[in-house]
């Protein structure tokens, strides 16, 4: 029995569907031995799957960049995000979908003619409550000390990992990465930035993950008529910022109030981010 999770919850594992608990994969599995995989987290309210187009999109972007073929289509991976969503006996949910290059003996290159190994969960999905909207997160500045393709949404994530925990280890909820004195992003989430009433993020090259929230909230910023721009951005402008903010599916978009033991602008989440904030939530309804 796996601690904290609902190990009778059904999975989805290479054709069959099965509890949590039961669903088992070869040690020699390519995700196990090296990280070899791809993976895709999609939101879920009221059961329907939340910009499915995008992160549908962003799924098969991943596998072609690795050059794994599953061979399913289009359809396919939809039917299998609604499919699990039926089976979800949550209000709202978020679908994880995984695919390794399956499973082979232990050797560098591609295996040749491997299937791959695609696992599909879903769990409950906490939308950020009062606290997180109103008083905002705490952050610390980190160097990125990630590989160059940040834009494959890979599940070799140990420079993520190991971000997030100097973020616990500090006592502050996030960490917003530099790179060569630019800003990246989070360990999950992009980083956003607000000066003299301009929303900024870092262009969506191979240093950051697009995440499927950075058109998204651009296109909410549009409407809310806050002007957005993307281009480099020094940490100096990050530390002088008059808001910073963090994105992701699962906190969709909240205030960063506190960086490094210094308030960002007054301390409180600021304007912009409230207009964000308010239209997401109606778009959501
Ligand atoms: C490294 C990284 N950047 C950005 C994001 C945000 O992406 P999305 O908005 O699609 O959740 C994530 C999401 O998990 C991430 O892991």
């Amino acid at each position: 029995m796996i601690p904290d999770v609902d190990n009778d919850s059904i999975v989805y594992l290479n054709g069959q569907y099965l509890p949590l608990g039961q669903a088992k994969v070869s040690v020699l599995d390519r995700g196990f031995i090296y990280g070899d995989g791809i993976y895709e987290v999609v939101p879920a309210y009221r059961g329907t799957p939340f910009r499915m187009e995008a992160h549908l999109d962003r799924l098969q972007r991943s596998l072609r960049a690795i050059g794994i073929e599953t061979g399913w289509t289009r359809a396919q991976w939809e039917e299998l995000v609604r499919d699990m969503l039926q089976r979800s006996p949550h209000e709202n949910s978020v679908v994880y979908v995984q695919v390794t290059r399956g499973v082979a003996k232990r050797d560098h290159a591609f295996p040749k003619g491997v299937t791959p190994t695609i696992f599909c969960m879903v769990t409950p999905f906490q939308r950020p409550g009062p606290a997180q909207r109103e008083q905002g997160l705490t952050a610390i500045s980190i160097p990125d000390i990630r590989w160059l393709r940040c834009e494959i949404k890979s599940v070799s994530l140990l420079g993520n990992v190991l971000a997030k925990q100097q973020a616990v280890e500090a006592g502050v909820d996030e960490v917003v990465q530099f790179r060569d004195g630019y800003l990246s992003e989070g360990a999950s989430c992009n980083i956003w930035i607000v000066k003299d009433g301009t929303l900024l993020a870092p262009i969506a090259d191979n240093l950051i993950l697009e995440g499927i929230r950075y058109q998204f909230l651009q296109q909410l910023a549009k409407t809310a008529g806050v002007p957005f721009v993307a281009r480099q951005i020094p940490q100096s402008e990050v530390e002088a910022a008059d808001e910073i903010m963090m994105s992701s599916a699962t906190k969709e978009v909240l205030p960063i109030v506190q960086l490094d033991g210094k308030p960002v602008g007054d301390g409180n989440p600021g304007p912009v981010y409230s207009a964000l904030r308010a239209a997401y939530d109606q778009f959501v309804e």
